[in-house]
């Protein structure tokens, strides 16, 4: 355990196979609200069945949430908790949250979240919401992802430093998350930069949309406008942007904040 000021709290490992693995199998022996993080994931893990690049220097973390079961607040309480940490830490990086998992860093990804559902031995549920961030990227790792990749890389911000603030910063989501979830889903709705933004969602298999994101629904589907106008609600997918969207789409949030 590292000593901190936040209600969560840290738990160091140097390896694991998934923080989320471990979390999940020993969910009886962890305190609610506690920051598992490791120095490298021989097994990490990915939305929809994929692997997450885990190498040292990166972070690699999970919450435990023993008293929310719904996995979208779980994304919502460590997504809104990893983005106010890096603008705390890094307070020059464009960052932004994507619907539905990820913080991006211009039009590429940052961090992805997998927030993750187990069942408690008196049949109630809680979450395990893992998150990765990218805080160094080699050339030959942005090769392995394959898909475009951005890290923060500031070499002051390691891991240690990064899961501080992380629990820092989702203390308050985590309380939000338990006490008021319609405010936490508002703020994380908020906070979407997606809406205004031209895209594709790939949906799997060789299907994909193409559209404006117009909104974010009162259950957390992405709304997305054809060319005709007609508009379409979506629950899961991949999405890509282009950069002069997501430029467009900072513009807009530097002039709210
Ligand atoms: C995604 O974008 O597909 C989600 C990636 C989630 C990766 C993190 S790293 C810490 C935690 N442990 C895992 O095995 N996965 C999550």
């Amino acid at each position: 355990m590292i000593e901190n000021s936040s209600a969560i709290k840290l738990l160091h490992l140097a390896v694991v196979d998934s923080t989320n693995t471990y979390c999940k199998e020993r969910l009886d022996m962890l305190d609610d609200g506690v920051l598992v993080y490791a120095d490298i994931q021989t097994a990490g893990r990915g939305r929809l069945g994929r692997s997450w690049l885990s190498r040292k220097g990166n972070f690699f973390g999970s919450l435990v949430m023993k008293k929310l079961a719904n996995p979208f607040l779980g994304t919502m309480v460590v997504s809104l908790g990893a983005l106010d940490a890096i603008k705390n830490l890094a307070p020059e990086l464009p960052v932004w949250l994507k619907w539905p998992n990820d913080l991006y860093y211009e039009d590429a990804k940052l961090a992805g979240i997998l927030s993750e559902t187990v069942q408690q031995p008196d049949n109630s549920r809680a979450i395990i919401a893992g998150i990765g961030v990218n805080l160094t990227l080699s050339a030959e790792d942005k090769s392995v992802i394959g898909k475009p990749a951005a890290a923060i890389g500031n070499d002051k911000i390691n891991p240690e430093k990064f899961a501080l603030e992380l629990a820092k910063c989702a203390e308050m989501y985590y309380i939000m998350g338990i006490a008021c979830s319609e405010k936490l889903f508002d703020l994380w709705r908020k906070r979407n930069d997606l809406v205004g933004m031209e895209l594709v969602l790939e949906l799997g298999g060789d299907r994909s949309v193409s559209g404006k994101a117009v909104g974010i629904a009162a259950d957390g589907g992405l709304i997305l406008a054809a060319a005709d106008g007609t508009e379409k609600t979506y629950y899961c997918g991949d999405v890509s942007v282009n950069r002069e969207s997501v430029r467009a789409a900072w513009e807009r949030r530097k002039k709210l904040d």
